[in-house]
């Protein structure tokens, strides 16, 4: 038995959790909201499991009372949720919406209230379609649409959110959307990929203006999947591979943003769009790094695709997740220590997680015995905690997720949530990983 101190991470070490507004809020079409990238997407034939989409989701948009109440009842020091474009900018610039705006007052005074830091990101994937409809990322004045939104949002909660974040997963959202087409806004074209890559570079380094400028004392990150890359087996080709998706996946975005430059293989590529003075615009002084980790990956060469290599498949015997991701602690705090070397800025995990498609119901006495995940968050924890006593800076945690909710291409069937949220009933209640979670924020010994 352990307390989260013996592991190696302090008394003062964030512990929180995190949602984002697609996957949770619900009221789509509610108080002036209008379509996203992500609506769009929806209701795209075949492209989300079961024809799913976040109509409704965890109707976190009514009922957020009752989730402050369950993070506060956890112990949960900070909450991450991100702002909805399309809610406070319905057509992504000009009009500007009131409801939308008073929303996330209501929301960010309930977690002050309950004593829970607001952790909020500007940007997690949803676009308003008004913005794709006249060119979205791939157009350069998308960094201008970008930097107004954050003008709005710093101004209205500026005095009370003091950990922004510009973007969650930048590689992840443009590989899927741009060069992949497996995501909104269903574009898989390697131009226009590149265009998207630099010119949300370019946002980013506005947006990190602009919260500094407006709010007194912030601190501002990116929030960045991290994935160690590795050969799918161990020919040249499959080396070759690894390094240019790690590019793809890991490098192409805090490198120019906290290093100042684009990585090797693809700097010749996207060369073409970078206009003089860009990199200095993009890199902008950071407070924190921002860090989704779950799982390596394996590289294989693919070049009929935009990024010329992509996910290959699993050394034999490679333990999974309920949806097939490897499990390996090791590679997480592998990560922490890397990031904490190659950017020298503090770390915080703002998504770590387990997904399961099966087995993550209520048993006959109601009670969600999740014990897989519960592994895998000990597991994971301990593996940060070896990190820190290895000297990485980690200073604080967020779970992915404390909602089940819309996984995205995955729909209602993947759950990744420490609460259960049944979706015909919106009943919320605790799995045994989130009794576990609280126990351990809460500064207790846990098995
Ligand atoms: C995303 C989340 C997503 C999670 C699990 C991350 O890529 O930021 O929105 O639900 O992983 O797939």
């Amino acid at each position: 038995m352990k307390t989260a101190r013996d592991l190696g991470l302090p008394a003062d070490f964030l512990w929180g959790a995190s949602t984002s507004s697609y996957q949770v809020e619900g009221a789509a079409a509610e108080d002036g909201r209008q379509p996203s990238i992500w609506d769009t997407f929806c209701r795209m034939k075949g492209r989300v499991d079961n024809g799913e989409s976040g109509d409704v989701a965890c109707d976190h948009y009514h009922r957020w009372p009752e989730d402050v109440a369950l993070m506060r009842g956890m112990g949960l020091k900070a909450y991450r949720f991100s702002i909805a474009w399309p809610r406070l900018l319905p057509k992504g610039r000009g009009a500007v919406n009131q409801a939308g705006l008073d929303f996330y007052d209501r929301l960010i005074d309930g977690l002050l209230e309950a004593g829970i830091e607001p952790w909020a990101c500007l940007y997690h994937w949803d676009l308003p379609q008004a913005l794709d409809d006249i060119g979205g990322w791939p157009e350069r004045d998308s960094a201008g649409w970008f930097a107004d939104y954050a003008v709005l949002a710093a101004r209205r909660y500026g005095d009370r959110v003091k950990h922004w974040a510009t973007f969650n997963e930048f590689s992840v959202f443009t590989l899927f959307g741009y060069a992949w087409g497996w995501g909104a806004p269903s574009i898989a074209d390697r131009a226009l990929y590149l265009r998207t890559v630099h010119h949300v570079n370019l946002a980013h380094g506005g947006a990190v203006d602009v919260l500094h400028d407006l709010v007194p004392g912030a601190k501002v990150g990116g929030i960045h999947s991290w994935q160690p890359c590795r050969p799918e087996s161990d020919t040249p080709e499959a080396g070759a591979a690894a390094a240019l998706f790690n590019e793809h996946w890991n490098l192409v975005f805090p490198d120019p943003q906290i290093l100042g430059h684009y990585p090797p293989l693809l700097a010749p590529a996207i060369e073409p769009y970078v206009q003089a003075g860009d990199m200095a615009r993009i890199c902008r002084p950071l407070e924190w790094f921002g860090v989704n980790h779950y799982a390596p990956v394996y590289a294989r060469p693919a070049p009929d695709l935009a990024s010329g290599s992509i996910f290959g498949i699993l050394p034999e015997g490679t333990p999974t997740s309920g949806v097939g991701w490897p499990v390996e602690p090791g590679a997480f705090t592998e990560t922490l220590l890397t990031l904490t070397e190659r950017y020298r800025l503090p770390v915080y995990v703002t998504e770590n997680g387990y997904g399961m498609k099966t087995g993550d119901d209520p048993g006959p006495d109601g009670e969600i015995d999740d014990r897989p995940r519960l592994d895998y968050l000990k597991a994971y924890i301990a593996a940060m905690g070896a990190a820190k006593n290895s000297g990485a800076d980690v200073r604080g945690y967020f779970v992915w997720s404390l909602l089940d909710n819309f996984e995205w291409g995955g729909g209602y069937g993947s759950r990744f949530g420490i609460v259960h949220v049944d979706f015909a009933s919106q009943k919320r209640t605790l799995k045994s990983s989130a009794k576990w979670y609280t126990a351990l924020v809460k500064g207790e010994a846990v098995g």
